[in-house]
């Protein structure tokens, strides 16, 4: 097989640089393990930057998104029993629109078989050859035969546990890292959302969140010990646990329901630079992870591929290669940005094992601040709307 970029990874940085490059003329292969089922309905993040949407919509994609998804202009951080909204809009003129990380797959997987243009799934045995002499191939197995993708370019889109970052040689590569002492259970649940907008909350039981999928449908996140069991969590532990960290001074209860999914996220920081080496380009998980916290990942996946699409456009089109040498050091700007905004509202909101009484104060002394001074308020709101 022959093509001009191969792709790696069907989540929402594969199939969007592959969309995008569909629509400048440039023909691309999609390889993913998984099924397409299983892609379109993995649970991940919910939150999407105005700038992911600006994408989305102006590519087209974006019709069901304008219609399903949420607009919210507010964002809650809740501690000591009482509740403050951080109105995002009014201080930066953006927002944010929750629709599940699923939704997007959806719409760009059909997309992408509207348009005729290849995706196998259920791929195996992916492994990168020739890079060191700017002819990359990539060997895989599909339907019991092995093939060989030869192409110009190959764009690593397969999250953490992908194999593209390690084709790089060793010594190339500088990984910075961080693990918390914490991780998140998820559940979604078949509960009207409890409130308008999101509910980022400290409680001396650990951080809560509330956030949510439809009308109909509640998004709900604990901290947990680090590997925690999910069988440690029956439902009626889980609605008790959040019950206590949301306590209300003046009596306030989250709606509850059947709980149709349950899941437990690992915490970590990683940053792997540069994003490139010869013709491999590193986008998304594959290259850099954020704490949920900040509800960056699904956006900095989608931002590094349209600075990507259109690095290759311009290579293609005009012989250009600036944008694509400048590539990695234009995304590890948004990247790092990201990172620190997604620590430290990670270190604001977590109850900490090692935490004496001292560092609850900062973390409540902080909080106070943040939603009482619109100067911080705004750094907060912009951070998290997404700056441009
Ligand atoms: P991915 O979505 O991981 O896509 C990579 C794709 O590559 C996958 O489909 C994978 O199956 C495929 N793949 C892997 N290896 C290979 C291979 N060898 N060959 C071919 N294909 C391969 N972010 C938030 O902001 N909020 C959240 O609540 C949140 N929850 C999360 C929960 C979980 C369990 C996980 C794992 C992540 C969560 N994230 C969350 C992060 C967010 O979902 C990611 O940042 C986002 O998915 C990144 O998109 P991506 O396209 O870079 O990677
Ligand atoms: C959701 C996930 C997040 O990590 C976050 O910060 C906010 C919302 C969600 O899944 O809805």
């Amino acid at each position: 097989m022959r093509t001009q970029v191969g792709i790696i990874g069907a989540g929402p940085a594969g199939l969007m640089l592959a969309h995008l490059l569909h629509l400048r003329g440039i023909s691309s292969v999609v390889l993913e393990i998984r099924s397409r089922d299983y892609i379109e309905h993995r649970l991940r993040a919910g939150v999407l930057e105005q700038g992911a949407v600006d994408l989305l919509v102006e590519s087209g994609v974006g019709d069901r998104l304008l219609r399903e998804g949420m607009v919210h202009e507010g964002v809650n951080l809740q501690f000591a029993g009482e509740r403050h909204r951080v109105p995002m809009t009014e201080l930066t003129g953006r927002a944010i629109t929750v629709y599940g990380q699923q939704e997007v797959v959806k719409d760009l997987v059909a997309a992408r078989l509207s348009a005729g243009e290849p995706i196998l799934f259920e791929v195996s045995d992916v492994r990168l050859h020739g890079l060191d002499v700017d002819e990359p191939v990539v060997a895989f197995r599909h339907e019991g035969r092995d093939v060989e993708l030869r192409c110009d370019v190959v764009a690593g889109c397969d999250g953490f546990h992908g194999v593209s970052r390690s084709a790089v040689p060793e010594g190339v590569l500088t990984t910075y890292e961080r693990t918390y002492p914490f991780a998140w259970l998820g559940i979604l649940a078949a509960a009207p959302p409890a409130t308008n907008e999101l509910v980022y909350c400290h409680s001396e039981r650990g951080f809560a969140l509330v956030s949510m999928r439809t009308p109909e449908l509640s998004r709900l996140y604990l901290q947990v010990p680090p590997d925690e069991n999910v069988a440690a969590w029956p439902d009626d532990r889980i609605w008790a646990e959040l019950q206590a960290r949301l306590a209300m001074a003046d009596g306030w209860r989250l709606t509850e329901g059947e709980v149709l999914e349950k899941g437990v996220t690992a915490m970590r920081s990683l940053v792997v630079e540069p994003m490139q080496w010869r013709r491999l380009f590193l986008a998304g998980d594959a290259v850099h992870i954020v704490p949920p916290t900040g509800a960056k990942g699904m956006n900095l996946a989608l931002a590094d591929v349209k600075v990507l699409g259109e690095a290759l456009a311009a290579w293609y089109a005009d012989g250009r290669d600036d944008l694509l040498a400048s590539y990695s050091d234009t995304c590890l700007r948004r990247v790092w940005r990201a990172q620190h905004f997604s620590w430290w509202m990670t270190s604001m909101l977590h109850r900490f094992p090692g935490h004496d009484p001292y560092e609850v104060k900062l973390q409540l002394s902080q909080l106070r601040y943040v939603t009482t001074s619109p100067a911080y308020a705004r750094s907060l709101a912009e951070n998290y709307v997404g700056i441009p």
